[in-house]
């Protein structure tokens, strides 16, 4: 058993990480379309959840997601812009954790022209009346939930992640690898590998 070639250098494991990521944008197929991420609580204790993956540009290095604008992840951001995403890859053996800002995006050009893309069950998920994560005395039907007329575009929102870093892990019977890359604010990158 030998290495993948890209996974010889850190030029090589980098640009396969990229590649990773916008197949994972496209692919709902792909683990990677469901990454985890992680905001710091008001409270400063750390919060999860899963969502869909839907943006990588690799030159301006961030990621991106679609969220509701009511939900406590948001207040967390607002709060505190600190943000990391997950990926865990189990065919490729390969694990990556991104850390970064979060850049909030509501109500601009860009969400408006995604919302009008947007097909109506897509636009129902921000339709609900009741508050993500507010409590109710019954749970109610989606139907329940949208009926009336409302628009959900209030509550549309996306986050941008500015990645800082990433570090890259690669499970291997013959040794594991692993590197960081970390990018300074004039986007100079470092990397190194690290022991895994
Ligand atoms: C497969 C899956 C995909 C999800 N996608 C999203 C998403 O794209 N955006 C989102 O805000 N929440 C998504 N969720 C719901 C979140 O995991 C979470 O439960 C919800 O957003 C409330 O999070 P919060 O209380 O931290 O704000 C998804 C959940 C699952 C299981």
């Amino acid at each position: 058993m030998s290495y993948p070639e890209d996974y010889q250098t850190l030029e090589g494991v980098e640009a396969s990480i990229w590649r990773h990521l916008r197949r994972a944008v496209k692919d709902r197929r792909s683990p990677g379309h469901t990454p985890t991420v992680g905001t710091v609580g008001t409270d400063g204790e750390p919060r999860l959840r899963t969502v869909v993956f839907r943006g990588c540009e690799p030159e301006q290095r961030e990621l991106m997601f679609h969220t509701d604008a009511r939900s406590p992840k948001w207040a967390n951001l607002k709060a505190n812009n600190r943000i990391a995403m997950h990926f865990y890859f189990p065919k490729q053996k390969l694990q990556f954790r991104v850390q970064g800002t979060a850049r909030l995006e509501h109500n601009t050009d860009a969400t408006l022209a995604k919302w009008n893309s947007m097909n109506s069950s897509a636009r129902d998920c921000y339709r609900v009346k009741t508050t993500p994560g507010s409590p109710i005395d019954e749970p109610r039907s989606r139907a329940e939930e949208t009926a009336g007329e409302h628009d959900g575009y209030p509550a549309f929102a996306r986050v941008h992640i500015q990645i800082q870093s990433i570090d890259w892990l690669y499970l291997a019977a013959i040794g594991h690898r692993r590197a960081q890359f970390t990018w300074g604010s004039d986007g100079t990158l470092n990397s190194h590998w690290v022991g895994p």
